[in-house]
Parts: structure tokens; C-alpha cells; sequence
């Protein structure tokens, strides 16, 4: 029967050459872990997701979950694990973006990996905040408001070339358009329900496969970036790699079962992350007479979302909030450019000297302050932190990462990878 299905569609084939016959390199460490598990997580996101949409109502969207939580049978289990899920899907994804980041895993050949890779990353976003708005609780509403209204400030406050009557007009066009109405209404979530468990699902999907699928084109980087593909036997078998499978799937499997057992620990335990992962005001219904306290959107848009409020300048006719926008957009933007920012010799950051080290590491630290920034009151000295934070991310992707190697020396880069007995 294989046979008979392979010589219509080549299914072993494909398999020998993703999985039995796909030579990883043989010195993965922890950090690699994190692909797979991103995988788990989006899988779980799935089916988690198909069952809340057979008992989720977009016209009833606070009463709908608040019945998922209390009469649906196990509809509790399923609402957390999707919610936990969405923060666990940005800590994974995070993390293996972090991987990349040391490993130099951008660098030629596997640009296209990164860029697939950071579509997804911004399918992701749009995802997140769609979902987010689904329960309409009372931050999902305000979080909503705030984000829509970035709509209208983009003719208003960033195309200097208009009159403030047009860029009003289209700016006012603009949210509505997006709203599906005058205000935030049923029809928004009727909207954006479709778009988040058809349109952006699809596209996740579709950019998850082309993301592998470049990978496996290239091949994978290892701890040490050395090309492995350099040093073949004489069978045409690089002599640094493994069969994916069985290798790293039995690999793999320990990692996913630590996840899986500290998800569950975050489900059954601490659902709401003591506010971070759901948000207080959520557990109320949406209100468009009382506003938040403190309006700030989860963890995982922290750093863009400090990066908006920290901007207070305004030049060249252009409002504090459109260069808040600017620098939110450009800070994505700008991870798009790695692979062509980082112009160090040296791939692995195990090989580059100290100066790249170092930096590297306040990187992921300003980062996580930023993250942190972007959840708390924007208070003075936040707010002065977090201009620093923004100035020192974008000073060290455009002028560090391109030029530290001309102030260190490196470490030569071993011929083949170490870690293990060739
Ligand atoms: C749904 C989200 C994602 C999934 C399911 C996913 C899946 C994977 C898998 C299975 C691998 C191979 C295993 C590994 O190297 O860990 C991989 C590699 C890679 N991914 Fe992702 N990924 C996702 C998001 C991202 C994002 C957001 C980026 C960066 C912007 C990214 C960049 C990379 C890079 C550079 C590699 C190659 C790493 C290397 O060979 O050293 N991925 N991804």
C-alpha cells in the first residue's frame, strides 16, 4: 500500500528527507529544544482553539467564556491551556529567537529561515491580540480602544504631506473600517473572531511549513555555527551530523515532557500568573464607562509597548505618538535586518570576543526591562528607563552588531563541532 500511495505521492521520500535521512548537526544543546517545543505549543493552540470555538459565541463573548469556565464540561481545561498556551507560545518563540541570536542562525544561508521566522513572529502578534479581545472583558475592550486608535493616528500624525482635516477624515475612515463600526461593538468581535481562528491560523500554518522547509533546504546551525556541510564522508553524509530520527526525536522527547509538566503546573495552579498572563480588569465584563486603571497590554507586547510610550519627542511635524509609532515599527522592522546587520566574521557567538558578549547580553537584558517597563504605570522614572532601554536596542542592532568586530579579536573557530566523540 506505500508503494502503491508513494508512486503517486512521494511520502517516503519526504520522509527520508525531513526525518530518517535529515543529518542534524550532532551538538545540539538546550536552546534547541525550543523549536520543537514551539511546535508542541502550536499545536496545542489548535485543537485547544477548535474546541473553545464550538462553544464560544462572538455575540456574547464575556457570557460565552464565563459558560466555557462553568457549565462546559472540562471547558475550564480548555479555556487555560489556550490561554496559558498564548503566553507559553511567546516564551518558546522568544527564547528560540534568542538561540538565533547567539548562534548567528540568520546568517547565510538561512536568511529566508529568519524572515519566515519573523513573519510568524508578527502573525503571532496579531494573533495574540485578537484572541485577546475575544472574551471581551473589560481589558480586552480598553486594550482594543488603544489599539485601534493607532489606526487613526497613522494619517493623522505620521504623513506630514495632508491638511489635519483629511488626515482626520481618513484617519477617522481608517478605525472605523477596522471596527466595523462607529464603536467598539459586537461586530468587532465578530470580525475579529474570524480573523483569529480562520485567516491568521491559516497563515501561522503556512508560514510554519515554508519556515521548516527553508531550514531543511540548509540545513541546521549548530552551538559552534559550524558549517557541517564542509566536512562530508565518503557517502556524501557530513561526518558532524545525525539522523533526525531516530536522534532527536528521542532527544526531543525529554524536553517536551518537562515542558508539558511545567505547563500544567502554570494551568492547574496559577492560571492567571498572578495577573501577567490574564489580566485583572478581563475578569470583569467589557465597560466603555469605566476605563482600567491601568491600561497595559500582556507581557509579550512589554518592550513595543514601552518603546511607544517612552518616545516624547516631536520634530519634522510629527507628534510624540507617531514617532512612538515609528520607533514600535521600526523596532520590528530592524529584526527583519538581522541577517544583514550583524557583519561579524565570527557566526557563533561561543568564538566572538568579549565585547560582542557582553553586548549581546545587555541586549536580552534591556529586553526583559523593557518587557517589564511596558506592563507597569508609566511613571517618571520608567519612562526615563525605558528611553534608555529603547535608544540602547536600537544603538545596539544598528551600530554595534554591524561594527563590534573591529574592536575584538575572536577565538578561532574549530573545523568540526565539539562536544562529542567524532
Ligand atoms: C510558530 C513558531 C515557530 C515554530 C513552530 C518554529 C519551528 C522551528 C523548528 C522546528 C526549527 C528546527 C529546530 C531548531 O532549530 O530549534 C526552527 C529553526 C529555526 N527557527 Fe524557528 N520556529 C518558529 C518561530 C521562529 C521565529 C519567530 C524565528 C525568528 C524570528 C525563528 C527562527 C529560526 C531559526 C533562525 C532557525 C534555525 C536555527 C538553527 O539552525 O540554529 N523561528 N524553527
Amino acid at each position: 500500500m506505500i508503494d502503491w500511495v508513494d508512486a503517486r505521492l512521494p511520502v517516503v521520500d519526504a520522509y527520508r528527507r525531513h526525518m530518517s535521512e535529515y543529518y542534524a548537526p550532532k551538538n545540539f544543546n538546550f536552546w534547541y529544544y525550543f523549536g520543537v517545543l514551539s511546535l508542541v505549543v502550536l499545536i496545542n493552540q489548535l485543537l485547544t482553539g477548535i474546541w473553545l470555538t464550538m462553544f464560544y459565541t462572538p455575540s456574547d463573548g464575556f457570557g460565552s467564556v464565563a459558560y466555557i469556565m462553568n457549565d462546559v464540561s472540562w471547558g475550564w481545561l480548555i479555556r487555560y491551556m489556550h490561554a496559558v498556551g498564548a503566553s507559553a507560545f511567546f516564551a518558546v518563540v522568544y527564547i528560540h529567537m534568542f538561540r538565533g541570536l547567539m548562534y548567528g542562525s540568520y546568517k547565510p544561508p538561512r536568511e529566508l529561515v529568519w524572515v519566515f521566522g519573523m513573519l510568524i513572529y508578527l502573525a503571532l502578534m496579531a494573533e495574540g491580540f485578537l484572541g485577546y479581545v475575544l472574551p471581551w472583558g473589560n481589558m480586552s475592550y480598553w486594550g482594543a480602544q488603544v489599539i485601534i486608535s493607532l489606526a487613526g493616528a497613522i494619517p493623522f500624525d505620521v504623513v506630514p504631506f495632508i491638511s489635519a482635516n483629511e488626515a482626520k477624515e481618513i484617519g477617522d475612515a481608517l478605525t472605523t473600517w477596522v471596527r466595523g463600526d462607529y464603536l467598539l461593538s459586537t461586530a468587532t468581535v465578530n470580525k475579529f473572531f474570524a480573523l483569529h481562528v480562520v485567516a491568521i491560523p491559516i497563515v501561522l500554518l503556512a508560514l510554519v511549513v515554508l519556515h521548516i522547509l527553508a531550514l531543511h533546504e540548509v540545513g541546521s546551525n549548530n552551538p559552534d555555527g559550524v558549517d557541517i556541510k564542509a566536512n562530508k564522508d565518503e557517502n556524501g553524509i557530513p561526518r558532524d551530523g545525525i539522523p533526525f530520527h531516530p536522534y532527536y526525536t528521542v532527544k526531543d522527547l525529554p524536553g517536551v515532557i518537562v515542558f508539558l509538566m511545567i505547563f500544567a503546573v502554570v494551568v492547574f495552579f496559577f492560571p492567571d500568573g498572578g495577573g501577567y498572563l490574564l489580566e485583572k480588569p478581563n475578569f470583569e465584563p467589557a465597560n466603555a464607562l469605566k476605563t482600567p486603571e491601568h491600561i497595559a497590554p500582556v507581557w509579550y507586547y512589554g518592550p513595543y509597548y514601552a518603546m511607544l510610550r517612552a518616545t516624547t519627542i516631536e520634530f519634522l511635524g510629527m507628534s510624540s505618538k507617531a514617532w512612538g509609532l515609528i520607533a514600535m515599527a521600526g523596532a520590528i522592522v530592524t529584526l527583519f535586518l538581522l541577517p544583514w546587520l550583524d557583519r561579524h566574521p565570527v557566526r557563533s557567538v561561543r568564538y566572538r570576543g568579549w565585547l560582542s558578549k557582553a553586548f549581546m547580553m545587555l541586549f536580552a537584558a534591556d529586553f526583559l526591562m523593557l518587557g517589564w517597563l511596558g506592563t507597569e504605570p508609566a511613571e517618571a522614572i520608567y519612562k526615563t528607563m525605558a528611553q534608555f532601554g529603547t535608544v540602547y536596542y536600537f544603538v545596539y542592532l544598528w551600530l554595534i552588531l554591524p561594527l563590534v568586530h573591529r574592536f575584538e579579536t575572536s577565538r578561532p573557530v574549530p573545523e568540526r563541532v565539539t562536544g562529542g566523540r567524532h
